[in-house]
């Protein structure tokens, strides 16, 4: 109890003990976290991340939770999540600046009706702005650091930072926040250029209609493999049989062989129970060893 009066002091936002995190993530499923932390301002999170590395406390951050697989034992620690004012949207002239906990799919949007290019690339990802920077999203149509001028972050001491496109270690899918966990990405400012606002929003629609008549719809967390270069995890996995594999409420999707949904209250040992007998499938009858896409969280 001491614990969460403490966090109270320092934070406005919800501050819970054993929070159940099936309700953050897309997929739907996740135990406890020991402490679920609401922060709503870059003060607040400063002053939290002092606190937690005064108490040496672990701690991790979710976003969207369209990523992650958190298992039913849950999280130890401090879950913290970016509140409400961080999902600001705003646009100055060519310049937009955008909070973390944002879609970068409305951020996209807000840009097209100002007639501004240069996010419609990435416009078409699920997820939050936040992890859009750390995976550096996009598509053939541009990624985001292109337009990337500078990221705001609080560390984990508690100091607020701005840093500069060169200070991102941005290349193709990867950005320095993937190895460099010491930072939480709270803002993020682009440069724009100027373009057909009307044009962008008809491809936004256009790729977003192709992807709901390709990709399943339900509770899960995108394609939960990586394609192992120049193959596709889809096709691998649908060709050596596992579309419709079933582990309690799990199934490898028929539409789409990488996506494993929860159907009918999956819990989060039959997900990644499911994805083990793929991956051994895929070991067994090509030699590949599908590497994780989703984040595995948690005692298993
Ligand atoms: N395919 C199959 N069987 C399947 C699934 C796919 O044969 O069950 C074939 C398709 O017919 C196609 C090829 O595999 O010829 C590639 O499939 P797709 O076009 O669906 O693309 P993908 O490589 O499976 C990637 C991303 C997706 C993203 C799509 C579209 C990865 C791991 N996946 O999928 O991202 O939505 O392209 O841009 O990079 C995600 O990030 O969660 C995600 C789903």
């Amino acid at each position: 109890m001491n614990r969460e009066a403490d966090l109270k002091r320092i934070v406005s936002g919800r501050v819970a003990e054993n929070e159940p995190m099936a309700g953050y993530t897309t997929l739907g499923v996740g135990g406890p976290a020991d402490c679920f932390v609401e922060v709503t301002s870059e003060d607040e999170l400063a002053a939290l991340m002092r606190h937690i590395s005064e108490k040496c406390l672990p701690w991790m951050v979710v976003g969207d939770g369209a990523n992650l697989l958190i298992s039913d034992k849950g999280i130890r620690g401090i879950v913290i999540k970016l509140g409400e004012p961080f999902t600001r949207v705003e646009v100055d002239g060519l310049k937009i600046e955008a909070g973390s906990a944002a879609r970068i799919s409305r951020v996209a949007d807000i840009a097209a009706t100002h007639d501004l290019s240069g996010l419609e690339g990435v416009g078409t990802v699920p997820g939050s702005l936040g992890g859009a920077i750390v995976m550096n999203a996009g598509t053939h149509r541009g990624y985001i650091d292109e337009v990337t001028e500078s990221v705001s972050v609080v560390t984990e001491t508690g100091e607020k930072r701005i840093l500069p496109h060169k200070e991102c270690g941005f290349s193709y899918r990867k950005s320095r926040f993937q190895w460099d966990r010491s930072m939480i990405i709270t803002f993020a400012t682009f440069k724009m250029r100027v373009g057909d606002g009307e044009a962008i929003a008809q491809h936004l629609e256009s790729v977003r209609k192709h992807r709901a008549e390709t990709q399943p719809q339900g509770k899960s967390a995108g394609c939960f493999f990586k394609n192992p270069p120049g193959l596709s995890a889809g096709k691998l996995i649908e060709g050596v049989g596992c579309k419709g594999w079933r582990e309690g409420g799990a199934i490898v999707s028929p539409v789409h062989a990488n996506f494993i949904m929860n159907v009918e209250n999956a819990t989060a040992t039959d997900l990644y129970n499911l994805a083990e007998r793929v991956r051994l499938q895929v070991l067994e009858v090509h030699d590949i060893e599908l590497e994780y896409e989703v984040r595995i969280i948690g005692e298993w």
